[in-house]
């Protein structure tokens, strides 16, 4: 059977009885070598027997109903030759409510003939046994029109190239297919299958599902293993491909292109670095080289998308450590996948996913739901954890990862994660295996949830210049502060009422940063807190991270007793800009802290030590310090509880716990700490921050210089009185 199907989708409209869909015409046998009566075939759906009203032209048409396919009726009929349709004639379709317009091509002709939706501007020409779609007559902006499919080739192994395809355009509006070969796509609405002797074809696409823009591509297949691609946009050539059908057909194209460690990021568009489209990554490894690697993605709107890899970056430890006396042995690529505004066409939204780590190796499916920028009047969930492995011998790490799967098995409604640095005890540890199993064991959340992270300094690598860390995880870094020589991992976000921080101040911690260094870090962080300070109408709170804590309660370590030291530029700054509250980790249990200022209490630090104000701090000059490092960890047991400090307000003994904080309003923060163990809370607090507009401080201002002046007005009255009377008095005087 040969056949060529030309099909254009009108945008559905509900008539009053009868709702159908899916309206066709189907270029008939007429046109194929089989040279049949058949010229076109006119279809369409319907969920209920429906027989609408149809003519061509004057004439009356009946349909019947042919089959009833996954419960919806299909009804055809047929134009046939001894009918007399005039070629190159337009002639109106009526199939209800909705028209089409057909205009029969001369067969072999080089007439262009079309089909047109009523505003008559989609054209198709046909040249021998080419076919040319002639985007440049449509009008965007007008067509209604859902989808596009051309149907041609003879080539088994189609599904391949429209893979293929449909990673190169990033948006998928063509359909090829061979009926021989059966191939299904999924989720896709259209799988036609037709044959085509020829050699030569040319499709053309409307790339972006907004019809935002025209592209074009031809592909050639010119011998038994090369095909050539062209990209064009309004005829203007973008770019040409060659590809070997061997590449496309290959099974594995690497040995091992079993995708694993999936984490998803938030990318650019949450920071202020304008770099707006680039919406959410997606990272996950390979031990192979698989550039043929994809990710499909879709919703329950009709987003249905395949997108190809972005970057693959090539972790080779033995070359890290070429001129050193470690000896490694570890490779691993990371595969990293972009999704822009195409895809992520609304925030908030649910979307699943697959990862191809080829074209044959699929991972199962995953979901995540899209953080929202700005605050929606509804309260918003952060997970905070930090110091955790994937290592299951004494149960800590397990007891995380099981709590982890119970949320996402209940699907609970967390923003983001925030790790706070020091992961798999180290990643570089038996030659990378535990980062590997690290990698693998964490796509229980991080598949799920979209993850920032911050590096501790177990993840500084043998080197101590952080390579597996830098380059594994996808942070929306300011990328100069992210290099081998410089590595501050410095970055921020804005996630609705919050404006989240993140730095790496490891070598200062350990005293061995130069002052030019401290500087310039300083400086950093205070053009990005007083960026922030002016933007609190929207983003009324600021929340500093980092591995490392201002102060603890382990009067062994120094990072407990010293960091307020090392860190003094940095706090100096947190109380300046009022930063509300500084999550760290480091120390292997949970810790709260009075917001204490250059280790000296305050009397405006908001703190009401009795009671149970005790879990409130309200209007604090300092930030709340947390440490937030009971995740679970083999590595090093804390004996918890430590002596209290005079900071100290809280501390966990040996379970695992996660921080959970809820962003209510501009006002109020409620954090809680769950015990993992036993699920319960062993620690709360609110914290407020009332927020005096400026025209309010203005307004006082005013008055208390008014008030001044009145004061003083009447003190120069009343001393000019008194002096007055004494001059009077001594003039009364003998
Ligand atoms: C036209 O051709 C079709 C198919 O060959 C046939 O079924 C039909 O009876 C013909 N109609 C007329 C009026 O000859
Ligand atoms: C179309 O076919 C005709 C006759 O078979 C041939 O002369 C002509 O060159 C072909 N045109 C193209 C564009 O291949
Ligand atoms: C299609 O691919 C399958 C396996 O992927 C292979 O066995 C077959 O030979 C291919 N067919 C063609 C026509 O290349
Ligand atoms: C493939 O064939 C087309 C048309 O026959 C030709 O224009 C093109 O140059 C060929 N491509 C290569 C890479 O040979
Ligand atoms: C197939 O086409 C490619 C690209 O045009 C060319 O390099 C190769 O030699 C051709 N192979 C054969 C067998 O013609
Ligand atoms: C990794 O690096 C080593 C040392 O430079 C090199 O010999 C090896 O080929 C590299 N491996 C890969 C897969 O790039
Ligand atoms: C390698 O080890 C030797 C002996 O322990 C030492 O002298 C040398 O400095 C080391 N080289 C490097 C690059 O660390
Ligand atoms: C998780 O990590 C452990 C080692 O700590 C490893 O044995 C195990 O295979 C990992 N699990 C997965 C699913 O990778
Ligand atoms: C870890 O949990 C398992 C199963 O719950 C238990 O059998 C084992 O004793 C636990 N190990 C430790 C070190 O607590
Ligand atoms: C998940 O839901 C179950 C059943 O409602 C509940 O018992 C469990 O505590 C939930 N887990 C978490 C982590 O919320
Ligand atoms: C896991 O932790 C235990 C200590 O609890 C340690 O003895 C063991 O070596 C660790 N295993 C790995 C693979 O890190
Ligand atoms: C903010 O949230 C807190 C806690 O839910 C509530 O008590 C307070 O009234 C809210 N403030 C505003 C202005 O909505």
């Amino acid at each position: 059977m040969f056949f060529v199907f030309l099909i254009a989708n009108i945008h559905l409209i509900k008539s009053q009885n009868c709702y159908t869909f899916d309206e066709k015409i189907i270029l008939g046998d007429y046109y194929s070598k089989i040279e049949g009566q058949t010229m076109v075939t006119l279809q369409y759906k319907s969920y209920e027997e429906c027989q609408i009203y149809s003519q061509i032209d004057k004439l009356k048409l009946r349909f019947e109903s042919i089959f009833i396919e996954n419960l919806i009726y299909v009804y055809t009929t047929n134009i046939y030759q001894n009918q007399s349709l005039q070629f190159n004639k337009d002639y109106n379709i009526k199939l209800g409510q909705k028209s089409l317009i057909l205009r029969l091509p001369l067969k072999n002709g080089n007439q262009p003939f079309s089909i047109l939706n009523h505003f008559r501007d989609l054209q198709i020409l046909i040249q021998n046994s080419s076919l040319r779609l002639e985007t440049e007559k449509l009008d965007v902006s007008s067509v209604q029109i859902e989808s596009i499919a051309l149907i041609i080739i003879n080539y088994c192994n189609i599904s391949q190239i429209i893979q293929h395809l449909q990673i190169n355009l990033d948006f998928w509006l063509v359909l090829i297919g061979d009926q021989n070969c059966k191939y299904q796509l999924q989720h896709l609405k259209y799988d036609t299958f037709i044959s085509q002797q020829s050699n030569s074809q040319q499709i053309t696409f409307l790339k972006g599902n907004k019809f935002k823009s025209n592209y074009k591509i031809e592909f050639q297949i010119n011998n038994s293993s090369f095909l050539q691609l062209q990209y064009l946009h309004n005829d203007n050539l973008l770019q040409t491909e060659l590809i070997q059908k061997s590449y496309l057909i290959q099974q594995n194209y690497g040995d091992n292109c079993d995708p694993y460690g999936q984490r998803i990021s938030l990318g650019y568009y949450y920071t202020n670095y304008d770099k707006l489209d680039d919406i959410i990554d997606i990272a996950y490894n390979t031990q192979s080289y698989c550039p043929q690697g994809f990710l499909h993605i879709f919703d329950q709107n009709g987003i249905d998308q395949w997108i190809k890899i972005k970057e693959i970056r090539i972790l080779n430890m033995s070359k890290v450590y070429e001129n050193s006396n470690s000896t490694f042995t570890y490779v691993t690529y990371i595969n990293i996948v972009s999704l822009n505004s195409y895809v992520i066409q609304r925030l908030g939204q649910i979307y699943y996913y697959e990862i191809y780590g080829a074209i044959d190796i699929k991972s199962k499916q995953y979901q995540f739901k899209v953080p929202l920028k700005q605050y929606d009047n509804k309260e918003h969930k952060i997970i905070f954890f930090g110091d955790m492995d994937s290592n299951w011998t004494g149960n800590k790490s397990k007891q995380t990862f099981d709590w982890f799967q119970s949320i996402q098995y209940n699907q609970s409604d967390y923003d983001i994660l925030i790790f706070e640095g020091d992961m798999a005890y180290d990643l570089e540890s038996l030659d990378c295996q535990q980062g590997d199993w690290w990698l693998r064991n964490m796509t229980t959340f991080t598949s799920y949830y979209p993850q920032l992270t911050t590096p501790g300094n177990h993840d500084s690598g043998q080197n101590y210049e952080f390579d597996f860390y830098r380059i594994s995880f996808l942070t929306p870094e300011k990328s100069q502060y992210n290099t081998r020589q410089n590595y501050y991992n410095f970055y921020s976000v804005d996630l609705g009422l919050v404006h989240y921080v993140f730095y790496n101040p490891t070598r200062m911690v350990y005293n061995e940063s130069n002052q030019q260094e401290i500087d310039e870090m300083v400086q950093i962080m205070e053009n990005d807190l007083y960026q922030a300070n002016q933007n609190r109408e929207n983003v009324p709170w600021i929340i500093v991270n980092s591995h490392f804590p201002m102060y603890c309660s382990d009067a062994k370590d120094k990072q407990c007793s010293q960091n307020f030291i090392f860190l003094k530029p940095f706090a100096e700054l947190f109380t300046k800009y009022r930063v509300a509250i500084y999550m760290s980790a480091h120390q292997h249990n949970y810790e709260r802290d009075a917001p204490f200022i250059n280790n000296q209490s305050q009397v405006n630090t908001g703190l009401i030590t009795d009671g149970p104000e005790q879990h409130l701090v309200k209007n604090s000059a300092a930030p709340i310090y947390i440490v937030e490092g009971s995740a679970g960890q083999e590595y090093y047991t804390p004996l918890v509880p430590y002596e209290s400090q005079p900071y100290t307000v809280f501390q966990t003994g040996y379970n695992d716990g996660v921080g959970i904080m809820t962003i209510h309003n501009s006002t109020h923060i409620y954090f809680e700490q769950i015990d993992l163990v036993t699920q319960q809370v062993v620690d709360y607090f609110w914290c407020i921050q009332e927020r005096q507009t400026n025209t309010d401080k203005t307004i006082n201002i005013i008055l208390w210089t008014l008030l001044g002046f009145l004061i003083l007005g009447i003190l120069g009255i009343g001393i000019f009185y008194f002096i007055r009377r004494q001059k009077i008095k001594e003039q009364l005087l003998p």
